[in-house]
């Protein structure tokens, strides 16, 4: 049947060695803790604490941490041998077949746009603060959207459509610049740390999950989004060297450097200030304004508005890469698979997925944003679990450098995990993510399914 015809795996890696071989271990790990670290710490765990968990905001982030590090070692497996820049896409047509395949692509399309968006709408929160502390004040109107009385997130916008340019010159240029601002994340997350602690009053600690176990369960639905981006780690698989070996270890290293700052950050910013306090969108700057720590809070500013950034680009390039496969194999117009002589990357692509996001990011608000991408996230993850198991009966001899230990443990606990954590999410994103379905399949059975190519 068509729609569960599957690509020959030989076939799908001849027609994805064209491009350039340019990451090594450490441009990977810094690519996917650029891709991880970002709006996640910075901006939801403070609104996670006040609003689902309290101080236990810590324990939602540690479920988070352990599914991240089951799908990681999943994704691992798979995007190692078969490294194509469809990521999950490219996976599904050849263990799935065409029509999950499309479907997966599409999903994953749209949650890398709509990460990107929540990112960059999170990312205004410190620029203002930073603008604020040289006395620079914008209309209340150019930073709000619709839905919180504004007109839009003009910020947001703007900094999709510069980094989308600096994307489509070319992703040697692109990684210099990612390298730069990871470091400065790191800088500025560490020195919090370092200084907040001086501040932890144990004292507001206490009561430890003021909203129970559901709290802490909703919170980890949410903070699952702080992970996101080990993912878009795989779909760089085409310019990484010794694939196989280097792409697991980066995935897990990234998941890793994470979880440790995450935690320690939960921890201080919760112990120096009521989580009643901390529903704001710059929650780290916020803390240490008022334990007096005025030069931190500015330099704190500083480096979000610069390392968030690296989490931009890492998802706008993650997206392109999909398109500009799915565009390749026939499930979109084959225009987007078309690489830019001079600067070998796919711009129209890069463009589709920059004007998107802006689009999103001016309009929406951080919460809904975020809550859409992990839907269509967790389930996409729990296919990757999926096929780490098929793939193993389909594909018994190929060669895995990287094995998921204990399969099918490993793998079925993964698939528990997602479908416990999207349980967690609100009505209204899983009605828009069944309406993206809905345009998915529509749009396969319009043209895809006359294009494809297998
Ligand atoms: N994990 C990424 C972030 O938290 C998407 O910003």
């Amino acid at each position: 049947m068509p729609l569960f015809q599957k690509k020959d795996l030989n076939i799908l890696l001849e027609n994805s060695i064209a491009r350039e071989k340019t990451y090594g271990l450490l441009d990977l790990v810094l690519l996917g803790v650029g891709a991880i670290i970002g709006t996640g710490i910075l901006v939801l765990t403070g609104i996670i604490a006040a609003t689902d968990a309290g101080p236990a905001v810590v324990v939602s982030f540690i479920i988070s941490a352990i599914a991240a590090t089951i799908i990681g070692l999943c994704y691992a497996e798979v995007s190692s041998s078969i490294p194509c820049s469809g990521s999950i896409y490219g996976y599904a047509w050849v263990v799935l077949g065409q029509f999950p395949a499309h479907l997966l692509g599409w999903t994953m399309i749209g949650v890398y746009i709509l990460t990107a968006a929540t990112v960059a709408n999170g990312w205004t929160g410190y620029f203002n603060a930073l603008l604020l502390d040289f006395h620079i004040t914008l209309p209340e109107e150019l930073l709000h959207t619709p839905i919180q009385s504004g007109w839009i997130n003009l910020p947001s916008v703007i900094i999709v459509l510069v980094i989308s340019f600096l994307l489509t010159r070319g992703s040697k240029e692109s990684k210099v610049v990612n390298n730069l601002m990871v470091l400065i994340k790191l800088v500025i997350i560490t020195l919090f740390i370092v200084v907040g602690v001086f501040y932890v009053e144990p004292g507001n600690w206490t009561p430890f999950a003021p909203f129970g176990v559901q709290g802490i369960f909703a919170g980890a639905a949410t903070a699952f989004f702080s992970f996101l981006g080990f993912d878009a780690l795989a779909t760089t698989a085409e310019e990484v060297k010794d694939v196989q070996k280097t792409l697991p270890k980066a995935i897990i290293l990234s998941v890793l450097v994470a979880t440790t700052l995450y935690v320690a950050v939960c921890l201080i910013m919760t112990g120096m200030m009521k989580y009643t306090y901390l529903d704001v969108p710059e929650a780290m700057t916020f803390v240490m304004k008022a334990a007096g720590q005025d030069v931190v809070a500015a330099i704190i500013a500083a480096g979000s508005v610069i390392g968030i950034l690296a989490v931009i680009l890492a998802f706008i390039l993650g997206s392109s890469n999909i398109i500009m496969s799915m565009g390749r194999g026939g499930f979109l117009p084959k225009k987007f698979s078309a690489i830019n002589k001079k600067y070998h990357s796919p711009n129209r692509a890069i463009w589709t997925v920059g004007i998107l996001t802006a689009i999103f990011s001016g309009l929406m608000d951080v919460k809904s944003l975020a809550n859409l991408a992990n839907i269509g996230s967790l389930i996409a993850f729990a296919v990757i679990c999926f096929i780490v198991i098929r793939f193993r009966k389909t594909h018994p001899d190929i060669n895995r450098d990287f094995k998921v230990p204990f399969t099918p443990i490993v793998p079925l606990l993964g698939i528990a995990i997602c479908i416990f954590l999207v349980a967690n999410l609100d009505a209204m994103s899983w009605i828009v993510f069944l309406i993206w379905l809905l345009l998915g399949t529509l749009f396969y059975f319009t043209y895809s399914k006359k294009h494809i190519e297998n």
